[in-house]
C-alpha cells in the first residue's frame, strides 16, 4: 500500500502547487513510484470538451504512471470560487467518499501519494464538510505550506492549531516564499518555528519560475514514506 502525504495551506495561492509538484520530485528522485491527486479543483477551463485544472494537469504530468485526468481530480468545476458554491452552480455535491474511492485506486497504482488540498484548512466542500474532514477521512500525514507574506503567522498559527485540535498528525510545514522580497522573513519563520512543535521541513526560496531541480536543495529532514 503506498504512503499518502495531504498537502494543505495558510490559503489559497500560497505555493501547494509549487510544494506538491516539488515533493513528487522529492521522492521520485528516491526512486519511489508517485501520483499526485487534487481531489476537487475550483477553477477549470474546457479542453477537447472536457473541464480542466491547471494544477490538476500539473500534477498529472509530473506523476511516474499514466493516470486518468478524472482519477486525479474527480471533482472539476468551472467557476473559480469556493468549491461548495462551485458545485452548487453546476447542480452537484461533492461526496468525500467518492474522493476516498478514487484515493484507493490511485494509492493501488503507486508508493507515494501527494495529495493537494483546495483553499486554505477550513474552506467549505459542501454544506457540512469542509477541507478538514477529507483529510480526517482520508487519515493522510499533513504537510501545512505557510506562504511567507504580511499576516502569515496569523494564519499558520490559525492552521496549526485546527490540525493539532483534531488530533491529526502533522509530518511538518514549509515555508513557502512567494514573495521577492519578504521584510523580516527569517524572523517570521523563527517565530512559527517557536511557536509549534511542527517540524519545519523546507524552506522554498522564491524563484522568478519553477526549478525543476529546485527540490534538490531541500533538505527535508524528517520526511520519509
Ligand atoms: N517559491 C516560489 N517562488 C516564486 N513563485 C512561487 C513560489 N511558490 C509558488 N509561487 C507562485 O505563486 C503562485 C501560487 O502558487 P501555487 O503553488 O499555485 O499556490 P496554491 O496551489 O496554494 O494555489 C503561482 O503563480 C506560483 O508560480
Ligand atoms: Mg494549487
Amino acid at each position: 500500500m503506498a504512503q499518502g502525504y495531504f498537502v494543505t495551506g495558510t490559503d489559497t495561492g500560497i505555493g501547494k502547487t509549487w510544494t506538491s509538484l516539488a515533493l513528487m520530485q522529492y521522492f521520485q528522485q528516491q526512486g519511489k513510484k508517485v501520483v499526485g491527486m487534487k481531489p476537487v479543483a475550483a477553477g477549470c477551463e474546457m479542453v477537447g470538451g472536457q473541464l480542466r485544472n491547471e494544477d490538476a494537469l500539473q500534477l498529472q504530468a509530473q506523476s511516474s504512471v499514466d493516470i486518468s485526468y478524472e482519477l486525479i481530480n474527480p471533482y472539476a468545476f468551472p467557476l473559480p470560487v469556493s468549491p461548495h458554491i462551485a458545485a452548487r452552480k453546476e447542480g452537484k455535491k461533492i461526496d468525500i467518499a467518492n474522493i476516498q474511492q478514487a484515493y484507493l485506486k490511485l494509492e493501488a497504482l503507486a508508493d507515494v501519494v501527494i495529495v493537494e488540498g483546495v483553499g486554505g484548512w477550513m474552506v467549505p466542500l459542501n454544506e457540512k464538510e469542509d477541507v478538514s474532514h477529507l483529510a480526517e477521512q482520508l487519515n493522510l500525514p499533513i504537510i501545512v505550506v505557510v506562504g511567507m507574506r504580511l499576516g502569515c503567522i496569523n494564519q499558520a498559527k490559525l492552521t496549526f492549531s485546527a490540525i493539532e485540535r483534531l488530533g491529526l498528525h502533522c509530518e511538518g510545514w514549509i515555508a513557502s516564499c512567494v514573495e521577492r522580497n519578504m521584510d523580516e522573513l527569517d524572523a517570521n519563520i523563527k517565530t512559527l518555528e517557536a511557536f509549534s512543535d511542527m517540524p519545519l521541513l523546507a524552506t522554498f526560496p522564491y524563484e522568478e519560475e519553477r526549478n525543476h531541480k529546485s527540490y534538490k536543495k531541500i533538505v527535508i529532514k524528517t520526511l520519509q514514506p
